[in-house]
């Protein structure tokens, strides 16, 4: 109960500002795995990284990665209604090249962007409760590359 109330709380005023915070993230993302970036079909279209992360097609994807975050915070009371969404989702990564050990990067660059955006309101609990909620959508997103 703790939990949801925290990441309600932190998510409030993120999710008014998706695209730049998940900008952060995918920044990020893209340092600690730089290789990451050949996994968009469109990534030839740019020349660097910072090129990349402020074209169209990143920018759209960067969207839709903040939506899904938005449905689990939204959904928090019944996370289980995502689940065909979410093992869909895990399939279609699986299908473009996404490995599941990339989800270990993906949410250390969650709570990066969480920790730049929240400040002094980022504490260990908040961490955590983040972190729960993280692993149960790779968890679900994981099964889609079960064969
Ligand atoms: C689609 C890559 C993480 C949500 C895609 C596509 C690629 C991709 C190449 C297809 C092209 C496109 O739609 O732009 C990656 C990589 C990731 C990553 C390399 C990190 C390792 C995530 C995460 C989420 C997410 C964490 C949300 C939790 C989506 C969604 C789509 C998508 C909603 C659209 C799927 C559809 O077409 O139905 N991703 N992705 N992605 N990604 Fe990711």
């Amino acid at each position: 109960v703790k939990d949801k109330e925290l990441i309600r709380g932190s998510w409030e005023s993120l999710g008014k500002n998706k695209v730049p915070h998940g900008v952060i993230m995918f920044s990020r993302l893209f340092e600690l795995d730089p290789a990451l970036l050949n996994l968009f079909h469109y990534s030839p279209n740019c020349d660097s990284k910072q090129d990349c992360l402020s074209s169209p097609e990143f920018l759209d994807h960067v969207t839709k990665v903040m939506l899904v975050i938005d449905a689990a915070v939204s959904h928090l009371d019944d996370l289980h209604s995502l689940e065909d969404f979410l093992l869909n989702l895990g399939r279609k990564h699986q299908a473009v090249g996404v490995s599941t050990q990339s989800f270990t990067e993906v949410g250390e660059s969650l709570l990066y962007m969480l920790q730049c955006s929240l400040g002094q309101a980022y504490t260990a609990p908040l961490r955590q409760a983040w972190l729960n909620m993280y692993s149960i959508v790779v968890a679900v997103m994981s099964r889609g590359w079960a064969k």
